[in-house]
């Protein structure tokens, strides 16, 4: 079942009882669990077809089910809690080593049709030059606001920290290019001038082959997180249990290749919930606790 060739699949027919399913809550914590027990078990059976679902600490709880819904508060950030804006293509997780190598979510309810977004770095055009420069490690990657360990939760354009590594944007994987991108949390004013000029470059390269997918009840999207950026258009929340709701997975593949440098990144401090036991961070971690 794993995803293919650019990096994503679709798969559909699930059945969702809009109304057994409750009004969409305001904020992710509001869910009523034994409203959605049935969805999220399903969600976690496709997870375990892929690999090892996982989940994070200091986000949702440490839920390996995530709910995704827009927040009143949260409107302008760069989070999946966010609504009027431009939600930018992103690598999920990308300030972490341990991000996930897949990446599902599942549809609940999307009354307005609103769409999600994604483009392969598969199919990109870079000239050479541009593809060593982003391959270089030049600037760091940091927390999203949705982490409660982010140092300027809300701002996204935060300034480095001490423990801020530098890493490459592109590596070359087991079956191709592949990507670590997340221009919200990238510093990108203290990279050289030819530098920025790459970056600019794939990042138009990736709105020039984005595909926009609106995911219905009952559909789930798997995205292979190294070679898939993704993201969601504006839209205008209506707060009255109508909204977009999605079902949020990470996955990870034990053994699959990464950059070896990224061994060395301490994922600034954010822990794994891992009930498998496969993740090597965690593995880490608990081995020395
Ligand atoms: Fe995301």
């Amino acid at each position: 079942m794993e995803p293919r060739g650019l990096g994503f699949q679709v798969l559909s027919g699930f059945e969702i009882d809009d109304r057994a399913i409750g009004p969409t809550p305001a904020r992710w914590n509001d869910v009523d669990p034994h409203r959605t027990a049935e969805w999220d078990v399903l969600m976690l059976l496709l997870a375990h077809v892929v690999g090892a679902p996982f989940g994070w600490s200091g986000q949702q709880e440490g839920r390996l089910v995530n709910n995704i819904v827009p927040s009143p508060g949260h409107e302008t950030e760069q989070t999946g809690a966010s609504s009027t804006v431009l939600l930018e293509p992103h690598t999920e997780d990308a300030f972490h080593p341990g991000r996930c190598h897949f990446l599902l979510l599942g549809g609940m309810r999307n009354h307005d049709r609103i769409g999600t977004t994604i483009s392969s770095v598969r199919e990109v055009e870079l000239e050479p030059a541009e593809f060593v420069e982003l391959a270089s490690a030049t600037v760091p990657i940091l927390p999203d606001a949705s982490y409660e360990t982010n140092p300027a939760a809300g701002v996204p354009t935060a300034v480095p920290g001490a423990n801020a590594l530098a890493l490459p944007t592109l590596w070359v994987g087991e079956d191709g290019l592949c990507l670590r991108y997340d221009p919200a949390y990238t510093p990108l004013g203290t990279a050289p001038e030819r530098y920025r000029r790459a970056y600019a470059r794939l990042s138009d390269e990736l709105a020039r082959h984005a595909r926009t997918i609106s995911l219905d009840a009952g559909e789930v999207l798997m995205i292979d997180n190294d070679v898939i950026v993704h993201g969601r258009v504006p839209f205008t929340p209506r707060y009255d249990g109508t909204d977009r709701w999605l079902k949020r997975i990470n996955v990870r593949v034990p053994g699959r290749h990464r950059p070896p440098a990224e061994d060395f990144e301490d994922g600034y401090g954010e822990d794994v919930v891992d009930p498998s036991g496969v993740h090597p961070i965690y593995s880490v971690r608990s081995a020395s606790r």
